[in-house]
């Protein structure tokens, strides 16, 4: 078994995006500025954002924080969405999710610039995804394609088994991993709440990428021996053994399942930091002006 290691890999690409920064500021060029909106005080949003405002630091780029308390109008959400749109100094910019019930994210995404949409959630942009066209790809499916790409993982032909199919998550991975191309070329099967025997389906794959946010749901008597298994969950559960007083838990019962794989990817330290290094990657693509 090889344990997949985002955070080394999130960690190499880090540099490499670096020393392309300095490269454009060398030859003039204009510093990529990443903007984020953040609504509420939601732990997990907060503390994905301070990510990513830290990452943005870290590889050189400008980025900005733009908080608004949950009462927040949808018309004024709206408003800055707009400001943004026409600011020329920022490149790219998200608008975090979930949203307070009263506001509807996707009046929010479809009002985002598509150029700007570094979370790749604009209908163009998914449109473009799957059909196979330059656009922003969402970060943690972008983020998982790199990992296989790293590790040299062999895709082409192989049965993919995605459990899960939201628009952030299932749906476009399971479109990219049935895409002509590598990491792709895969037989995809999409398994979700309704799915009668996951079990069954999940013994026939060779790649499992589980993102069904169930703490622990993949168990040993569901993988086959020699599988490849990604595991995108992150619930936070209460724990007195970190100073934050929680602890993340992948959709993979680990423990278990990892001897029977030939690749698995842990929580924490897989996917996670996989996700904001492409959100750092699509910034440098829209800072390039490259998807338009
Ligand atoms: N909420 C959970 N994941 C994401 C993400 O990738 N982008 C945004 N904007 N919100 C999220």
């Amino acid at each position: 078994m090889q344990l997949i290691d985002g955070k080394t890999i999130a960690a190499q690409i880090k540099r490499e995006i670096a020393e392309e920064v300095q490269q454009i500021i060398a030859r003039g060029g204009k510093r990529p500025h990443l903007a984020a909106i953040l609504v509420g005080h939601d732990g997990g949003s907060e503390t994905y954002v301070a990510s990513k405002v830290k990452t943005c630091e870290e590889v050189g780029f400008k980025s900005s924080l733009i908080r608004y308390e949950s009462d927040v109008t949808e018309e004024e959400l709206l408003k800055k969405v707009l400001e943004l749109n026409n600011d020329a100094d920022v490149d790219g910019f998200i608008v975090q999710l979930p949203l307070p019930k009263h506001i509807s994210e996707q009046k929010i995404i479809e009002t985002i610039d598509y150029r700007k949409d570094v979370d790749g959630f604009h209908p163009i942009n998914a449109g473009r995804m799957s059909i196979g066209l330059p656009c922003f790809v969402s970060a943690t499916p972008a983020g998982i394609l790199e990992l296989l790409k790293r590790y040299n993982i062999e895709t082409s032909g192989k049965h993919c088994v995605v459990l899960g199919r939201s628009n952030i998550v299932g749906k476009p991975m399971a479109s990219l991993m049935m895409q002509k191309n590598y990491p792709g070329d895969c037989t995809v099967t999409v398994c979700h709440s309704r799915t009668k025997n996951i079990k069954e389906i999940c013994l026939q794959a060779d790649i499992i990428i589980a993102a069904l946010g169930s703490p622990e749901f993949l168990t040993a008597d569901m993988v086959r021996e020699g599988v490849v298994v990604v595991d995108v969950g992150t619930t936070r559960v209460p724990s007195s053994e970190t100073r934050s007083g929680f602890k993340l838990k992948g959709d993979v019962k680990f423990d278990e399942v990892a001897s029977k794989c030939s690749y698995i990817t842990p929580v924490p330290g897989g996917v996670g930091p996989m996700t904001i290094i492409s959100l750092m990657r699509n910034t440098l693509l829209a800072g390039k002006k490259t998807i338009y």
